[in-house]
């Protein structure tokens, strides 16, 4: 064999092997041991389903899911949904914690529209908060919760993501480390591979992710939120105390202004590397209170410096308050769409 020959032969075995450590579609989040994750594609971007089922009943708090928006959410270049969902509101108080069959099966139809569009899916467990405020009472129901869920989905395709728990905070915060390793664990045995997102604690808020720790595991996501400035994200906000006294904050881009995006999303790209996973900003918004113009100024900004950095994005969220689709008259806010997917 020539010096040529070898060395296409070498490049193929390198190939090959590279190759078998990666599943189509998508590569492998490098082990926790690696300094540099290898780039994580499944999610890119996103929007979230907020204000549905995370209710204690869909519809009580104004929206229900509709077919008809995953063909809007694809059509648009989005590549996932984050569905925030109430599942302690549909589970029962008593082990074996047994989820509500008809709400299970509403959750089940919403997802097979998810994916006959082709958008990945994750199934976010959102609003619990007995839990955050009680963790030594609830641990053991949320734990059977995600049994539960895990049993149920395992065999979904690998486009569908776990989130254990949406923004930890309170109590849980002194423990939401340790509670999350044992929720990978409960689901690690009947989803062996499948993708987990993890949120730091004290509401997902940037820099709290610095407090993160993660078990040895290539298959897991770490996620925060990013609203800052949060006297402009959620200036007028019906449940932020206070916040309508910071109407009229725009946001203009300066210099400093950016630099506040950039210092908070480089903890959580750096925090990602020194824990080996990806990172994914799992919500960020403003509220349609605020000014029009500062509102896409910000979103477009934060877009596009998560993606300077590698992360995926969910934006916070679809059709209610932050809205960047009018369900009733069936159109996008057409600057708001183009600062999250300019092209
Ligand atoms: C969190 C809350 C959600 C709220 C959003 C923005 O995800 O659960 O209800 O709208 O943050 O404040």
């Amino acid at each position: 064999m020539n010096k040529a020959a070898i060395a296409s032969l070498l490049a193929s075995v390198i190939l090959l092997a590279s190759c078998a450590s990666t599943v189509p579609g998508q590569t492998r989040a490098a082990s926790a041991s690696s300094q540099t994750p290898a780039p994580f594609t499944l999610l890119r971007r996103g929007v979230n389903l907020g204000n549905c089922l995370e209710a204690p009943n869909e519809g009580d708090w104004g929206f229900k899911v509709q077919q008809a928006w995953f063909k809007a959410i694809k059509d648009a270049g989005f590549d996932h949904v984050r569905i925030p969902i109430c599942w302690s509101a549909h589970a029962a108080a008593e082990p074996p914690y047994a989820i509500d069959a008809a709400f299970l099966q509403r959750v089940d139809d919403i997802v097979g529209w998810a994916l006959a569009q082709n958008l990945a899916v994750i199934l976010d467990l959102h609003n619990y908060p007995e839990y955050c405020a009680d963790p030594k009472g609830q641990r053991q129901r949320l734990y059977g919760i995600w049994e539960n869920l895990a049993e149920h989905f395992r065999d979904m395709p690998e486009n569908v993501l776990f989130e254990p728990l949406n923004e930890p905070n309170g109590a849980a915060d002194a423990c939401f480390n340790e509670d999350a390793a044992e929720l990978i664990k409960i689901i690690r045995k009947t989803n062996p591979d499948r993708w987990i997102v993890v949120d730091g604690v004290h509401w997902s808020n940037l820099p709290n992710i610095t407090s993160m720790k993660l078990p040895k595991d290539d298959r897991l996501i770490a996620s925060v939120h990013m609203y800052e400035p949060i006297k402009f994200t959620h200036q007028g906000a019906e449940w932020m105390d206070g916040y309508d006294k910071y109407l009229g904050t725009k946001w203009e881009g300066s210099g400093q202004e950016k630099r506040q995006v950039d210092d908070l999303l480089n903890i959580a790209a750096n925090m990602g590397k020194k824990l080996g996973v990806p990172v994914y900003i799992g919500e960020f918004g403003a509220y349609s209170k605020g000014d029009h113009d500062s509102r896409v100024r910000w979103t477009d900004y934060v877009a596009r410096q998560c993606e300077a950095r590698g992360m995926a994005w969910g934006y916070w969220e679809f059709c209610a308050g932050f809205g960047v689709y009018d369900s009733v008259a069936k159109q996008y806010d057409k600057s708001l769409l183009k600062a999250l997917i300019p092209e």
